[in-house]
């Protein structure tokens, strides 16, 4: 497995792949790797000739009182579980190569870019827009592979892709959860283990909502209702949003009559955590 800190030595590496003849799926990461990252490191193996994994704490998403700094980083130990996955590649810049002194330039998706994770993270989104199309850039890969645990980041990507003809496909890959139904995220690790308990009041209250949706209520209101009722039943657990949405668009839904995404995140201490599921109402 190579591992490139410049973009030179990664460009390059792409385009060797490439003039093998062999298809690039890109997996962007943050790295402290866990089994949803390597769902997608799987997915990629199965549809692509080379495999590269970027391993970057992009500073830009991060807003000034969130968490960039102690932000979990196991470079090494990232490593040799990409190693065990048979990737080809790890591109791992410093900040000083993505974003070298004097940079003015942004790419912002407007409207999707405010709604959800984007409405409670200011410039979150034009920070995971710009330093997805800088890797889009230099590693131009066939497939680049998202996990549907970050919905809104993958309909403002898909957007972002769309608009300005990046020629690759966007693969969404399923969420992986823990056993007793938590989504895996790398900020998992700041929960204590009071926390840990709490956070599971996530995937409830999205269950409850699909469990009435279920049986036949198609009411946004009614369902949301349903599922805040859960999420206050913790006096501890502060809620960001529980929305029922687009998931194109991300606009509210009323009515459900088409595939909607039930979206929701909360603070557990000081953690953010978010979950989603879908409402498929074609589905039989
Ligand atoms: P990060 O949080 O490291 O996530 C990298 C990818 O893993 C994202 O596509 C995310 O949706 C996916 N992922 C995380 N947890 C998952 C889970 N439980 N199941 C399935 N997929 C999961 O998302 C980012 O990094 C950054 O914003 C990035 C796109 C790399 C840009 O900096």
């Amino acid at each position: 497995m190579r591992v490139c800190s410049t973009i030179p030595e990664a460009r390059a590496g792409c385009r060797e792949a490439r003039t093998r003849r062999q298809s690039v799926g890109l997996v962007p990461t943050m790295g402290a790797l866990h089994e949803g990252h390597l769902s997608l490191v799987r997915a990629a193996r199965t549809q692509c000739d080379a495999v590269v994994v970027s391993i970057f704490v992009n500073p830009t998403q991060f807003g000034p009182s969130e968490d960039w700094s102690k932000y979990p980083r196991h470079f090494e130990r990232d490593c040799r579980l990409l190693e065990a996955e048979s990737v080809d590649m790890v591109f791992a810049p410093p900040v000083e190569q993505m974003y070298p002194a004097g940079g003015v330039t942004w790419v912002q998706v407007e409207g999707l870019s405010e709604r959800l994770d984007g409405r409670s993270r200011p410039g979150h989104f034009r920070g995971v827009t710009t330093v997805v199309a800088k890797l889009f850039h230099i590693l131009e890969p066939d497939a680049a592979f998202f996990g549907q645990k970050d919905a809104a980041q993958l309909a403002v990507i898909r957007r972002m892709v769309k608009d300005l003809n990046f020629p690759l496909e966007i693969v969404a890959c399923p969420i992986v959860r823990e056993p007793d139904g938590l989504a895996m995220s790398s900020r998992n690790a700041y929960l204590n283990r009071e926390e840990r308990v709490r956070a599971l009041v996530l995937y409830d209250s999205l269950q409850q909502a699909q469990q009435k949706f279920q049986s036949g209520e198609r009411t946004a209101a009614t369902l949301i209702a349903a599922a805040k009722k859960v999420l206050c039943r913790d006096p501890e657990i502060r809620l960001d949003y529980f929305e029922i949405v687009d998931p194109d668009t991300l606009d509210p839904i009323g009515h459900i009559s088409r595939k909607a995404l039930a979206a929701v995140a909360v603070y557990v201490g000081s953690t953010r955590l978010i979950d989603n599921v879908f409402m498929d109402a074609d589905a039989k």
